[in-house]
């Protein structure tokens, strides 16, 4: 259904009196649709909440849609990479009505007086429709994953069957289907959801990036582990092989387009693992255009995959390397001292700005990175990139 042009109308001129209230907005939703509706707190990252960035990226979503409201199309990239979030955790379109309740309610109070009937009533539809745009991007989604071989929806049984240290702080765990049938191949770079019973702590849900080139057979993920974080500390330290968990079929947008341009992969840290999902695919379908692997991690304690990375691109001459450590000061014969800097970026690509950027990372550096790349001219449309919370918290 789609709105009426009054209803468009009346959303514009409000839209200022939410965007004023913003702030509030974010710090109440959540805890009202948790009194409301305490079943659907286990789905969210609890890490997200505290810190606010998925209050932020829900209200703030809700506010892109509403200034959009007249060029839709301007949010397809946010409604997919919301889709793809949801897809993930399973979520289910009856769990929209409550979530719409609990908006109107917190809307009503920012609208104040200028909150009439007939406005509410415009905020009504307007957010029961960006629902249903959801809803149907899912519903896609669903539909996408069914149709292929080995492809499911919801929460899927799997068994370690695999575990390897990366490096100090990052180990792979393998993951093959417990009932032993084929499972979806993702593509490189995309997203698993796991669900896991913790005792005494109950059910919790992680994503975490494939971090090898996709295959019917088994998922591989690396994890790091996080100081005092839940799901991360259990799998390094209680989990190991035969242990079985639940996984969601792979989802995510970080996926290599199919183009002829230099793919820069450009990761920090953990955000490593996408990116060598995307080269050993790479690698594997041959692919001929130039690839260039940026990381940047501490030191060589803390660097997960080196000798993979140099192994995969021995024998490729569109394919290599630069690794960036942190704490040396000193350069190696194959690491430089310091973070990624965008100079470093553009003396390595040759300061090829029509180039496609991948990045992955953590958050100040994705943010300083996507906003230099930006001010050096490369398009939007050029820059893809994950991030391991609510991505919005990148360019938003
Ligand atoms: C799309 C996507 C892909 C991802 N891919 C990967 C991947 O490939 N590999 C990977 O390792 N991770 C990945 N992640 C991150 C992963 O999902 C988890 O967030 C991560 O493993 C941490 O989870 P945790 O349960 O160990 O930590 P949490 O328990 O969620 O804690 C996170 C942080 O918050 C701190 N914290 C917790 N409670 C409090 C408190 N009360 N007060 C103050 N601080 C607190 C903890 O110390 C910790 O540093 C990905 C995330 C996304 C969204
Ligand atoms: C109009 C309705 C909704 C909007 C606009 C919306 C918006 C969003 C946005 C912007 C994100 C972050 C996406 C990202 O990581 O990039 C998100 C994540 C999420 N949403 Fe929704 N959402 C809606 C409905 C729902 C419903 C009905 C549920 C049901 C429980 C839900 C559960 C979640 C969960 C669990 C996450 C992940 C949170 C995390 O990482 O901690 N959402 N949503």
């Amino acid at each position: 259904m789609s709105l009426t042009n009054e209803i468009k109308e009346i959303i514009k001129a409000t839209v200022p009196i939410i965007e004023k209230n913003e702030a509030e907005l974010t710090k109440i939703i959540y805890p009202l649709l948790f009194t409301r509706n305490p079943s659907m707190k286990i789905f969210f990252n609890r890490d997200h909440l505290r810190k606010g960035t998925q209050p932020r990226a829900f209200i703030g979503s809700i506010i892109e849609y509403a200034k959009n409201i007249d060029n839709l199309d301007a949010i397809k990239p946010l409604i997919n990479d919301i889709a793809e979030k949801h897809a993930a955790l399973n979520i289910k379109p009856v769990q929209y009505s409550i979530v719409n309740i609990c908006l109107l309610e917190v809307f009503g109070k920012a609208l104040g007086t200028k909150g009439t009937h007939v406005v509410k009533r415009a905020w009504k539809e307007a957010i029961e429709n960006l629902a249903n745009i959801i809803i149907g991007a899912e519903t896609r989604k669903y539909e996408e994953t069914l149709a292929k071989e080995g492809g499911w929806k919801g929460f899927k049984k799997f068994t370690i069957t695999n575990k390897e240290n990366e490096s100090a702080m990052i180990t792979s765990f393998y993951l093959e289907p417990t009932d032993g049938k084929t499972i979806v191949i993702g593509k490189a770079g995309q997203y698993i959801n796991m669900m896991l019973d913790i005792p005494e702590r109950g059910t919790v849900f992680r994503n975490y990036s494939l971090s090898s080139s996709p295959n019917s057979n088994y998922y591989r993920i690396s994890v790091k582990r996080e100081e005092n974080g839940l799901v991360s500390n259990y799998l390094h330290d209680m989990l190991s092989q035969k242990d079985k968990i639940k996984l969601s079929p792979p989802y995510g947008s970080l996926c290599i387009k199919e183009t002829d341009k230099p793919a820069v992969l450009i990761s920090g840290g953990v955000g490593i693992t996408p990116m060598m999902s995307i080269l050993q695919d790479a690698v594997k379908q041959q692919l001929t255009r130039q690839i260039y692997f940026i990381h940047g991690t501490r030191n060589r304690n803390t660097h997960a995959f080196k000798d993979d990375v140099v192994t995969l691109t021995a024998d490729h001459d569109n394919v290599n390397y630069h690794f960036f450590y942190s704490r040396n000061s000193v350069k190696s014969a194959d690491t430089e001292p310091g973070r990624i800097s965008m100079n470093s970026v553009k003396e390595i690509t040759s300061h090829q700005k029509d180039a496609e950027f991948y990045l992955c990372g953590p958050a100040q550096m994705m943010k300083d990175l996507y906003r230099e790349l930006i001010n050096w001219g490369v398009t939007p449309n050029n820059i893809v990139y994950e991030y391991f919370g609510p991505k919005r918290d990148i360019t938003g």
